[in-house]
């Protein structure tokens, strides 16, 4: 597992040395890209399979990895390439898959029913495809494939049929790669048609290959299922591309945790390892310092100023920002927000769907709810509750308040217990709170109300009217004493 994990710079970046010259980088980068863009492109993604390991009621391509289903990983590598068409061969799960994804933009979904195998799957996108150019055959359960690798094995465009292959220490399932004496390759041999010499074989097919368009129908329908599995295996193709003298390449990703595929659910939390590794490494080659690059999680995306610091435990979910110097303390979750620079969040802080101004220190144990703006310099401390509410600048509370559907001006000072009453059980009111009021502790504010600038509530108030400007609103019993009372004391024990 360790070894698979992305290390340095170079899983995120290209390495070092390719960005000094230049022109040779640009160029080995953007030739394929042009290729790409000059022959038409089918992009295929292979999604009908069962997923019986995953036990699971759920389509394997629709279990998420990064918060989002497999599948969704695999269209936005596709539609990066700017194909011409994009299918989905789908099957298990039946029409939850095309309907989960619908938000995907426009893809041709094709239905492979019963499943016979890879070759059968591609058979029944064949109708949809452009029968020019080159057709490019992706898995809806390996997520992790880099554009560029797809680049690489799309730049012999429909010259040649182009393979992406492995060398792992131990190929144990997979199709071997079978090459001639002077290293063509001349054919895949699948782990259960394969004689003992070829089951040593350590170049793996994983699947991903580039196939000249034109080419594709007429291989479809010469293949058999006299094999082990009686199935159409897209694999022969290859010999076929052989016998025609069509040339067959092989490419190879930059790492082999590029091509890992999802069969387990211990396999789906590897690959959530390997890609939140390279969030965190991408992350600390920008300059973030991270507590500890193993224990971050990025389910959307994480912008981040210079001089940020995140410690353990942490979550950003949907699209998160954080400025310049912010910090966020261990175990914080941040889903939608942006936090502008110089703010703290301190430990276990819960965060949603919020804009922090500068300068904020948000926690211990806050909960930022939906629709709440924060100010400069605002304090929010442990145990206190902001929902869709306007915070103005140097504005606090400290410790153990409800704000809901509330607009609180500068400087104010909500004391600890404060309780907006936000909701009469059928609808929800506003609390206005103007600059520079101080509310007592555990007052309750029953909106719709308005507390008005410089006010003072008294504590233990229950507002139910608009308080005055610059005077102090109470409402509380008179405190009585009872001169003389005396606390009734236990008899002892054996008298009645
Ligand atoms: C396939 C390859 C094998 C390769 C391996 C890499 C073939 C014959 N074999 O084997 O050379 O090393 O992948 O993982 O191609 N699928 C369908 N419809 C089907 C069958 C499969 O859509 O009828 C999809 C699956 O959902 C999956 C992909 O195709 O995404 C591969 O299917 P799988 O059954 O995992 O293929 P393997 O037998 O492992
Ligand atoms: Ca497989």
């Amino acid at each position: 597992m360790n070894s698979l994990l992305p290390r340095s710079t170079g899983t995120a970046n290209p390495p070092r040395q390719l960005r000094l010259p230049f022109l040779f980088y640009t160029w080995r980068f953007v030739a394929p890209r042009i290729a790409s863009v000059m022959t038409a492109l089918n992009v295929v993604i292979l999604a009908a399979g069962k997923g019986i390991r995953m036990h699971s009621n759920l389509p394997k391509v629709l279990h998420p990895l990064a918060g989002r289903p497999l599948l969704a990983h695999v269209i936005e590598t596709a539609r990066a390439l700017r194909p011409k068409t994009l299918s989905v061969v789908y099957g298990h799960g039946g029409e939850e898959v095309p309907k989960v994804m619908g938000g995907h933009g426009v893809i041709i979904w094709v239905k492979q029913e019963p499943q016979l195998g890879t070759g059968h799957a591609l058979m029944q996108a064949l109708p949809h495809l452009e029968p020019k150019g080159v057709t490019l055959v992706l898995y809806g359960d390996v997520p992790l494939v880099k554009r560029e690798t797809l680049e690489k094995i799309l730049a012999h465009g429909d010259k040649a049929l182009t393979l992406l292959t492995v060398e792992l220490d131990d190929p144990t399932g997979y199709g071997r790669i079978v090459r001639n004496a002077k290293g063509d390759v001349v054919r895949i041999v699948e782990q259960k048609d394969a004689k003992p010499a070829e089951r040593k074989i350590r170049e793996i097919n994983t699947g991903i290959m580039a196939i000249p368009a034109a080419r594709l129908a007429g291989w479809l329908k010469r293949l058999k299922t006299n094999n082990a599995q009686k199935e159409y295996y897209l694999t022969d193709i290859i010999a076929l591309a052989v016998k025609d003298k069509v040339k067959v390449a092989a490419a190879q990703p930059e790492g082999p945790w590029e091509v890992l595929g999802v069969n387990s659910k211990a396999q789906l939390a590897q690959i959530e390892r390997v890609y939140q590794a390279q969030w965190a490494y991408r992350l600390l080659d920008q300059g973030v310092t991270l507590a500890d690059p193993a224990r971050i999680d990025v389910r959307g995306s994480l912008a981040c100023g210079r001089d940020v610091a995140i410690d353990v435990n942490c979550v950003f979910e949907g699209k998160v920002s954080l400025g310049d110097q912010v910090h966020v303390g261990a175990h914080c979750v941040l889903k939608n927000v942006s936090v502008n620079s110089g703010t703290v969040i301190h430990p276990f802080s819960h965060l949603e769907d919020a804009e922090i101004g500068c300068d904020c220190r948000i926690g211990p144990y806050a909960r930022i709810r939906p629709g709440t703006r924060l100010d400069a310099e605002v304090h929010i401390g442990n145990f206190v509750e902001v929902k869709a509410s306007q915070v103005g600048a140097r504005s606090k509370a400290n410790h153990l308040a409800y704000v809901g559907d509330t607009t609180v001006g500068k400087n104010v000072n909500i004391g600890a217990g404060t309780i907006t009453c936000n909701y009469d059980g059928i609808n929800k009111h506003r609390t206005i709170i103007e600059d520079d009021v101080f509310i007592g502790s555990d007052t309750q504010l029953v909106a719709p109300v308005t507390v008005r600038k410089g006010a003072t509530i008294g504590a233990g108030s229950t507002i139910t009217r608009e308080a005055p400007p610059d005077a102090l609103t109470l409402s509380r019993a008179k405190q009585v004493t009872v001169p003389g009372w005396k606390r009734p004391v236990k008899k002892p024990k054996g008298e009645t």
